[in-house]
């Protein structure tokens, strides 16, 4: 079985990163929010989390400006940032377009993983993939990989592959939805490829479960507290969370484990 990933694109990272998909507006950019958004994100890094993931699809590119403004005054070496291409921009100028402005609102020569946020069956994959290992060997990102990828699309992009690998596959996985356990995450994990878990708190539906809610009585801790530490097992989870509490309670999702009984029922439940 796979363990809790505590390395990525060669960084050292926090076991549980933060998401920021509604920071900075939706599908539009929206800056209602922002002092707080950038507060809850700098509140993280100062928790302990240095993995951000961010994409050019949120607030229209608004979410990435949030980060640059909060980890500004950090040392970026320290940080691993994630940003997504919008699959309708996977051709080899769309990617060099969407990185560069990616780059430039996130105010960084690099970001340390790149992902195609979707797959696009009418995009040419040994196009978008080689594009990608150009830009590890141009060195402004320093992995790659891919989000919502199945296994058809999974094994495409790896047989796409040349000189770099792919790192992660981004994918919905909770507790509430283990589907995933199916066929991808062993796909993934045969393949060497690492599980970053999004919408890991169900959008917080997790703390509704009855067998959660059990099992969290069991170890004192919070449903959100055992929904994220089952995720440890086998991937990156990275719930979005935008006041102190909130990071707060994820951070206690760690330095604790599921017994392996308590980790079966849950698995099956
Ligand atoms: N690759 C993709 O296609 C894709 C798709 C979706 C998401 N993602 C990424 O994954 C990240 C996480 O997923 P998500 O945002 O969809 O869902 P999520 O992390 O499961 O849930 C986020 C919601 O949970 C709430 N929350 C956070 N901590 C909580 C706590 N301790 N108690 C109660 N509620 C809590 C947040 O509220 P507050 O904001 O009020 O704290 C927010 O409303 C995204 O932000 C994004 O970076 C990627």
């Amino acid at each position: 079985m796979a363990v809790m990933i505590t390395e990525l694109s060669g960084k050292k990272i926090f076991p549980i990163g933060i998401g920021t998909w509604g920071m900075g507006g939706w599908m539009l950019a929206d800056n209602k929010n922002d002092k707080k958004e950038i507060a809850a994100i700098k509140f993280a890094i100062e928790s302990g989390i240095n993995a951000i993931d961010t994409a050019e699809l949120y607030g229209r590119g608004h979410a990435e400006e949030l980060v640059a403004e909060a980890i500004k005054g950090f040392d970026r070496e320290t940080l691993h940032i994630t940003s997504k291409v919008w699959p309708t921009h996977l051709s080899r100028s769309g990617i060099n377009g969407a990185v560069n402005a990616s780059l430039k609102r996130l105010g960084t020569k690099y970001l340390d993983l790149y992902l195609i946020h979707w797959p696009n069956p009418l995009a040419n994959m040994q196009e978008a993939i080689s594009t990608m290992e150009e830009l590890i060997d141009g060195g402004l990102i320093r992995s790659m990989g891919v989000s919502n990828f199945g296994v058809s699309d999974m094994q495409k992009a790896l047989d796409a592959t040349k000189k770099h690998k792919i790192e992660v596959n981004q994918i919905e996985y909770s507790v509430l939805n283990k589907e995933p356990e199916q066929n991808v995450i062993p796909f993934c994990e045969k393949n060497k490829v690492k599980i970053v878990a999004y919408t890991p708190l169900a959008k917080g539906a997790v703390n509704n479960s009855k067998e959660i809610l059990k099992i969290a009585g069991k170890y004192k801790k919070t449903p959100i507290q055992v929904a994220i530490n089952y995720l440890l097992k086998s991937s990156l989870p990275i719930p979005k969370a935008s006041t102190p509490e909130h990071i707060r309670e994820i951070m206690g999702s760690t330095g604790w484990e599921l017994k392996k009984e308590d980790y079966a029922h849950l698995k099956a439940v």
